[in-house]
């Protein structure tokens, strides 16, 4: 049997990415596929403590622990759920990976790009997703979508400026990883970004 495609989502917080995942699924069960949808952190028993752990909105960890952990959980969803999932030949979607390390504890909290390459090359050694849509908006529109949002999450609380890195570190992966990571404008009403991924899912995955 084939195996299945990985693909991730990726953006700040308020980008829309919860917003795709089972419009995805629908489309991709449309096209005859079997279909996973996961999340990061999170996606199995262990990873959803890790997750309450790590978005607590009174707790802020060093942001070193904060990767390891983020890193912890990540070996626990390959192992249990992303690897088995594709090696049945279905379809994992999977609402942040490894690229949110880099952008988050990477360029918001400022661990070292080295630290976490060690930390991807231990986890999940060549392993990269096939296709990841980033969803880029500016922090003035994520904060809009987000005004709604009655208990803020640890990361949700932080300032503006971390933002910026954030989304200044995603901008700079998929400028490095072009035939990987799309950038998708986010700014846009739904069923234009919509069009746009099943494009991009079109050409590079069917
Ligand atoms: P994320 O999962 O990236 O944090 P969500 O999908 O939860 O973001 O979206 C945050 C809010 O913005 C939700 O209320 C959602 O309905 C709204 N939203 C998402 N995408 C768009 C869009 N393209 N235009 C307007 N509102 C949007
Ligand atoms: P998310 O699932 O987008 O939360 P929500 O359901 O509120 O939309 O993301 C959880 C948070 O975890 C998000 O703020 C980004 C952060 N995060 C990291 O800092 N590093 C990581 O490696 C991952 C996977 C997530």
């Amino acid at each position: 049997m084939n195996k299945g495609k990985f693909i991730t989502l990726e953006g700040i917080d308020g980008a829309g990415k919860s917003t795709h995942m089972g419009w995805l699924k629908s489309l991709l069960e449309g096209w005859g596929y079997g279909v996973a949808l996961t999340r990061e952190p999170g996606g199995t028993p262990l990873g959803e403590r890790l997750r309450d752990l790590l978005l607590h909105r009174d707790r802020r960890l060093n942001p070193e622990t904060e990767a390891l952990l983020m890193f912890a959980a990540r070996r626990e969803h390959l192992d249990k759920v992303i690897y088995p999932a594709l090696d049945r030949g279905e379809w994992v979607i999977c609402d942040r990976f490894t690229d949110a390390s880099f952008a988050y504890q990477g360029g918001g909290s400022g661990v070292s790009i080295e630290k976490l390459r060690i930390l991807e090359r231990w986890v999940q050694q060549d392993f990269q997703p096939d296709l990841t849509f980033y969803i880029d908006v500016t922090v003035e529109t994520a904060r809009d979508r987000l005004g709604g949002v009655r208990h803020a999450d640890r990361f949700e609380q932080e300032h503006d400026g971390f933002f910026q890195r954030v989304r200044g570190a995603y901008l700079a992966r998929a400028a490095q990883w072009p035939g990987r990571i799309r950038v998708i404008d986010g700014n846009r009403p739904i069923p234009d970004i919509q069009k746009e991924l099943e494009l991009n899912l079109s050409i590079v995955c069917k």
